[in-house]
Protein backbone atom coordinates (compact mmCIF):
# COMPACT_ATOMS: atom_id res chain seq x y z
CA UNK A 1 0.00 0.00 0.00
CA UNK A 2 1.27 3.63 -0.74
CA UNK A 3 2.17 6.03 2.68
CA UNK A 4 0.77 9.00 3.66
CA UNK A 5 -2.46 9.84 2.01
CA UNK A 6 -4.48 7.00 0.07
CA UNK A 7 -5.62 8.08 -3.27
CA UNK A 8 -8.57 6.24 -5.07
CA UNK A 9 -8.46 5.77 -8.42
CA UNK A 10 -10.29 6.97 -11.02
CA UNK A 11 -8.92 10.62 -10.68
CA UNK A 12 -8.80 13.22 -13.69
CA UNK A 13 -6.54 15.92 -13.53
CA UNK A 14 -9.42 18.51 -12.49
CA UNK A 15 -9.01 17.05 -9.24
CA UNK A 16 -5.32 18.55 -8.53
CA UNK A 17 -4.66 21.56 -6.96
CA UNK A 18 -2.41 23.12 -9.73
CA UNK A 19 -3.19 26.69 -8.23
CA UNK A 20 -0.78 25.26 -5.27
CA UNK A 21 2.56 25.19 -7.19
CA UNK A 22 5.81 26.84 -5.85
CA UNK A 23 8.04 27.20 -8.42
CA UNK A 24 10.92 27.63 -5.34
CA UNK A 25 10.47 24.35 -4.49
CA UNK A 26 11.20 22.49 -7.79
CA UNK A 27 14.68 20.67 -8.14
CA UNK A 28 16.53 20.30 -11.66
CA UNK A 29 16.61 16.59 -10.88
CA UNK A 30 13.06 15.98 -10.20
CA UNK A 31 12.45 18.20 -13.20
CA UNK A 32 14.49 15.96 -15.33
CA UNK A 33 13.31 12.89 -14.03
CA UNK A 34 9.36 14.01 -14.29
CA UNK A 35 10.40 15.12 -18.10
CA UNK A 36 10.90 11.63 -19.23
CA UNK A 37 8.30 9.72 -17.05
CA UNK A 38 5.81 12.00 -19.11
CA UNK A 39 6.64 10.22 -22.76
CA UNK A 40 7.23 6.86 -21.41
CA UNK A 41 3.50 7.06 -19.58
CA UNK A 42 2.16 8.97 -22.64
CA UNK A 43 3.55 6.14 -25.00
CA UNK A 44 1.47 3.36 -23.26
CA UNK A 45 -1.12 2.73 -26.30
CA UNK A 46 1.67 0.92 -27.65
CA UNK A 47 1.79 -1.12 -24.73
CA UNK A 48 -1.94 -1.93 -25.31
CA UNK A 49 -1.31 -2.50 -29.35
CA UNK A 50 1.22 -5.24 -28.29
CA UNK A 51 -0.67 -6.96 -24.68
CA UNK A 52 -4.13 -7.05 -27.00
CA UNK A 53 -2.00 -9.23 -29.74
CA UNK A 54 -0.38 -11.09 -26.76
CA UNK A 55 -3.95 -11.90 -25.16
CA UNK A 56 -6.30 -11.88 -28.20
CA UNK A 57 -7.36 -15.26 -27.52
CA UNK A 58 -8.27 -13.81 -23.70
CA UNK A 59 -11.78 -13.25 -22.29
CA UNK A 60 -13.27 -10.12 -23.27
CA UNK A 61 -12.91 -8.69 -19.26
CA UNK A 62 -9.22 -9.08 -20.01
CA UNK A 63 -9.00 -6.85 -22.98
CA UNK A 64 -11.00 -4.45 -21.14
CA UNK A 65 -8.90 -4.46 -18.29
CA UNK A 66 -6.05 -3.94 -19.95
CA UNK A 67 -7.80 -1.11 -22.16
CA UNK A 68 -8.21 0.76 -19.10
CA UNK A 69 -5.22 0.04 -17.58
CA UNK A 70 -3.65 1.71 -20.56
CA UNK A 71 -6.02 5.27 -20.09
CA UNK A 72 -4.22 5.35 -16.60
CA UNK A 73 -1.03 5.36 -17.84
CA UNK A 74 -1.72 7.75 -20.49
CA UNK A 75 -3.08 9.92 -18.04
CA UNK A 76 -0.14 9.67 -15.69
CA UNK A 77 1.63 10.95 -18.70
CA UNK A 78 -0.43 14.10 -19.53
CA UNK A 79 -0.16 14.64 -15.35
CA UNK A 80 3.52 14.95 -15.43
CA UNK A 81 3.78 16.93 -18.81
CA UNK A 82 1.22 19.65 -17.22
CA UNK A 83 3.12 20.11 -13.95
CA UNK A 84 7.20 20.08 -16.24
CA UNK A 85 5.07 22.25 -18.32
CA UNK A 86 4.40 24.69 -15.60
CA UNK A 87 8.05 24.00 -13.85
CA UNK A 88 9.79 24.55 -17.13
CA UNK A 89 7.57 26.73 -19.57
CA UNK A 90 10.07 26.13 -21.85
CA UNK A 91 9.70 22.43 -21.90
CA UNK A 92 7.58 21.26 -25.03
CA UNK A 93 5.63 18.14 -23.95
CA UNK A 94 4.27 17.26 -27.35
CA UNK A 95 7.56 17.97 -29.47
CA UNK A 96 9.47 16.42 -27.21
CA UNK A 97 7.01 13.51 -27.46
CA UNK A 98 6.97 13.43 -31.47
CA UNK A 99 11.49 13.18 -30.94
CA UNK A 100 10.52 9.71 -28.29
CA UNK A 101 8.35 8.38 -30.79
CA UNK A 102 10.81 8.46 -33.90
CA UNK A 103 13.67 7.46 -31.48
CA UNK A 104 12.26 4.57 -29.59
CA UNK A 105 10.45 1.88 -32.08
CA UNK A 106 11.04 -1.79 -30.85
CA UNK A 107 10.40 -4.36 -32.78
CA UNK A 108 7.86 -5.58 -30.54
CA UNK A 109 5.97 -2.83 -31.10
CA UNK A 110 5.85 -2.61 -34.97
CA UNK A 111 4.97 -6.54 -35.50
CA UNK A 112 4.82 -9.72 -34.23
CA UNK A 113 1.92 -11.85 -32.83
CA UNK A 114 3.37 -13.81 -29.42
CA UNK A 115 5.30 -12.41 -25.94
CA UNK A 116 8.43 -11.29 -26.17
CA UNK A 117 8.56 -13.00 -22.82
CA UNK A 118 7.44 -16.52 -24.50
CA UNK A 119 4.50 -16.68 -22.77
CA UNK A 120 1.43 -15.13 -21.53
CA UNK A 121 2.32 -16.01 -18.30
CA UNK A 122 5.76 -14.63 -18.71
CA UNK A 123 4.33 -11.33 -19.94
CA UNK A 124 2.49 -11.09 -16.62
CA UNK A 125 6.07 -11.78 -14.66
CA UNK A 126 7.08 -8.43 -16.71
CA UNK A 127 4.33 -6.64 -16.32
CA UNK A 128 4.70 -6.89 -12.67
CA UNK A 129 7.77 -5.67 -11.94
CA UNK A 130 7.47 -2.70 -14.09
CA UNK A 131 4.82 -2.24 -11.81
CA UNK A 132 6.86 -2.69 -9.11
CA UNK A 133 9.40 -0.85 -10.34
CA UNK A 134 6.98 2.74 -11.39
CA UNK A 135 5.15 2.22 -7.75
CA UNK A 136 8.85 2.54 -5.54
CA UNK A 137 9.59 5.11 -8.21
CA UNK A 138 6.41 7.42 -7.97
CA UNK A 139 6.35 6.95 -4.03
CA UNK A 140 10.06 7.88 -3.95
CA UNK A 141 9.69 11.04 -6.09
CA UNK A 142 6.30 11.76 -3.93
CA UNK A 143 8.40 11.65 -0.40
CA UNK A 144 11.72 13.18 -1.88
CA UNK A 145 9.49 16.27 -3.19
CA UNK A 146 8.86 19.60 -1.58
CA UNK A 147 6.88 21.25 -4.47
CA UNK A 148 3.04 20.72 -3.30
CA UNK A 149 1.82 19.72 -6.60
CA UNK A 150 4.52 17.41 -7.55
CA UNK A 151 3.90 15.56 -4.26
CA UNK A 152 -0.03 15.29 -4.93
CA UNK A 153 1.00 14.10 -8.67
CA UNK A 154 3.39 11.50 -7.87
CA UNK A 155 1.26 10.60 -4.87
CA UNK A 156 -1.80 9.64 -7.27
CA UNK A 157 0.73 7.88 -9.73
CA UNK A 158 2.16 5.69 -6.85
CA UNK A 159 -1.50 4.69 -5.56
CA UNK A 160 -2.57 3.57 -9.81
CA UNK A 161 0.47 1.53 -10.00
CA UNK A 162 -0.10 -0.25 -7.40
CA UNK A 163 -3.41 -0.88 -8.18
CA UNK A 164 -1.72 -2.20 -11.62
CA UNK A 165 0.67 -4.64 -9.78
CA UNK A 166 -2.05 -6.01 -8.02
CA UNK A 167 -3.82 -6.25 -11.59
CA UNK A 168 -1.68 -8.13 -13.60
CA UNK A 169 -0.83 -10.30 -10.84
CA UNK A 170 -4.56 -11.14 -10.71
CA UNK A 171 -4.08 -12.14 -14.56
CA UNK A 172 -0.92 -14.07 -13.88
CA UNK A 173 -2.51 -16.27 -11.29
CA UNK A 174 -6.13 -16.46 -13.27
CA UNK A 175 -4.31 -17.40 -16.36
CA UNK A 176 -5.40 -20.73 -18.08
CA UNK A 177 -1.92 -21.75 -19.28
CA UNK A 178 0.21 -24.45 -17.19
CA UNK A 179 2.55 -23.00 -15.00
CA UNK A 180 5.91 -22.33 -15.18
CA UNK A 181 9.28 -24.12 -14.06
CA UNK A 182 10.55 -22.02 -10.96
CA UNK A 183 13.79 -20.77 -12.81
CA UNK A 184 11.67 -19.54 -15.85
CA UNK A 185 9.69 -17.27 -13.73
CA UNK A 186 13.15 -16.74 -11.66
CA UNK A 187 14.10 -15.85 -14.84
CA UNK A 188 11.89 -13.52 -16.37
CA UNK A 189 11.78 -11.55 -13.48
CA UNK A 190 15.58 -11.03 -13.53
CA UNK A 191 15.57 -10.26 -17.23
CA UNK A 192 12.72 -7.53 -17.10
CA UNK A 193 14.56 -5.75 -14.37
CA UNK A 194 17.92 -5.67 -16.21
CA UNK A 195 15.94 -4.22 -19.18
CA UNK A 196 15.33 -1.17 -16.78
CA UNK A 197 18.35 0.54 -17.67
CA UNK A 198 16.99 -0.31 -21.13
CA UNK A 199 16.70 2.55 -24.49
CA UNK A 200 13.08 3.17 -23.57
CA UNK A 201 14.09 4.90 -20.52
CA UNK A 202 17.27 6.18 -21.68
CA UNK A 203 15.41 7.45 -24.83
CA UNK A 204 13.10 8.90 -23.09
CA UNK A 205 15.98 10.91 -20.56
CA UNK A 206 17.60 12.02 -23.76
CA UNK A 207 13.99 13.74 -26.07
CA UNK A 208 12.86 15.21 -23.21
CA UNK A 209 16.31 16.72 -21.70
CA UNK A 210 18.53 17.43 -24.53
CA UNK A 211 17.03 20.79 -26.55
CA UNK A 212 17.18 19.74 -30.27
CA UNK A 213 19.86 22.63 -30.91
CA UNK A 214 21.94 20.38 -28.23
CA UNK A 215 21.43 17.05 -30.32
CA UNK A 216 23.74 17.54 -33.25
CA UNK A 217 26.50 18.21 -30.92
CA UNK A 218 25.20 15.71 -28.10
CA UNK A 219 24.24 12.62 -30.11
CA UNK A 220 21.95 9.96 -28.26
CA UNK A 221 24.27 7.79 -26.47
CA UNK A 222 22.18 4.47 -25.00
CA UNK A 223 24.62 3.65 -22.45
CA UNK A 224 25.56 7.37 -21.41
CA UNK A 225 21.63 8.94 -21.12
CA UNK A 226 20.66 5.45 -19.22
CA UNK A 227 23.22 6.15 -16.56
CA UNK A 228 22.34 9.83 -16.78
CA UNK A 229 18.62 9.12 -15.79
CA UNK A 230 19.33 6.16 -13.39
CA UNK A 231 22.29 8.53 -11.15
CA UNK A 232 18.57 11.04 -11.31
CA UNK A 233 16.18 8.24 -9.94
CA UNK A 234 18.25 6.17 -7.78
CA UNK A 235 18.83 9.92 -5.34
CA UNK A 236 15.34 9.62 -4.66
CA UNK A 237 15.30 6.27 -3.05
CA UNK A 238 15.36 5.62 0.49
CA UNK A 239 15.85 2.00 1.98
CA UNK A 240 12.16 1.42 2.61
CA UNK A 241 11.33 2.22 -1.10
CA UNK A 242 13.80 -0.47 -1.83
CA UNK A 243 12.92 -3.03 0.45
CA UNK A 244 8.89 -2.86 -0.61
CA UNK A 245 10.05 -3.34 -4.25
CA UNK A 246 12.32 -6.14 -3.58
CA UNK A 247 8.87 -7.73 -2.45
CA UNK A 248 6.68 -6.92 -5.01
CA UNK A 249 9.54 -8.22 -7.79
CA UNK A 250 10.16 -11.68 -6.18
CA UNK A 251 6.12 -12.44 -5.39
CA UNK A 252 5.18 -13.16 -9.27
CA UNK A 253 8.74 -14.91 -9.68
CA UNK A 254 7.46 -17.30 -6.97
CA UNK A 255 9.27 -16.58 -4.14
CA UNK A 256 8.65 -15.50 -0.66
CA UNK A 257 8.07 -11.83 -0.49
CA UNK A 258 9.28 -12.61 3.93
CA UNK A 259 12.48 -15.16 3.00
CA UNK A 260 15.82 -14.46 3.30
CA UNK A 261 16.64 -14.33 -0.07
CA UNK A 262 14.57 -11.52 -0.26
CA UNK A 263 15.52 -9.74 2.81
CA UNK A 264 19.70 -10.85 1.24
CA UNK A 265 18.36 -9.09 -2.45
CA UNK A 266 17.18 -5.93 -0.53
CA UNK A 267 20.40 -5.42 1.44
CA UNK A 268 22.87 -5.82 -1.53
CA UNK A 269 20.66 -3.58 -3.59
CA UNK A 270 20.86 -0.71 -0.86
CA UNK A 271 24.26 -1.68 -0.33
CA UNK A 272 25.24 -1.36 -4.40
CA UNK A 273 23.03 1.86 -3.97
CA UNK A 274 25.06 3.24 -1.11
CA UNK A 275 28.38 2.78 -3.18
CA UNK A 276 27.26 4.14 -6.10
CA UNK A 277 26.59 7.46 -4.17
CA UNK A 278 22.65 7.18 -4.59
CA UNK A 279 20.74 7.23 -0.86
CA UNK A 280 21.57 8.74 2.43
CA UNK A 281 23.69 6.47 5.24
CA UNK A 282 21.18 7.36 8.05
CA UNK A 283 19.12 4.63 5.82
CA UNK A 284 21.43 1.83 6.12
CA UNK A 285 19.43 -0.36 8.38
CA UNK A 286 15.73 -0.96 7.00
CA UNK A 287 12.86 1.14 8.07
FE1 LIG B 1 2.06 4.93 -14.92
FE1 LIG C 1 1.23 1.36 -14.23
Amino acid sequence: MPDGIIYEAGWTLDDINWSLFEASKVTPELLASVKAASLVEYNAPDYVSYLKRVFKDAPESVISTIEHWGEEEVQHGRALARWAELADPGFNFKAAFTRFRALYRPAHFVSGEGSVRGSRRGEMIARCVVESGTSSLYSAIRDAADEPVLKEVAGRIAADEFRHYRLFYDILTSESEPELPAWRKIWVAATRVNESDDDELACAYYCANVLPAEMPAQPYRRRRYARLYQSKVMAFYRRHHIDRLVKMVVKPAGLNPSGRICRMTSAFLWRLMMLRGYGTRADLRPA
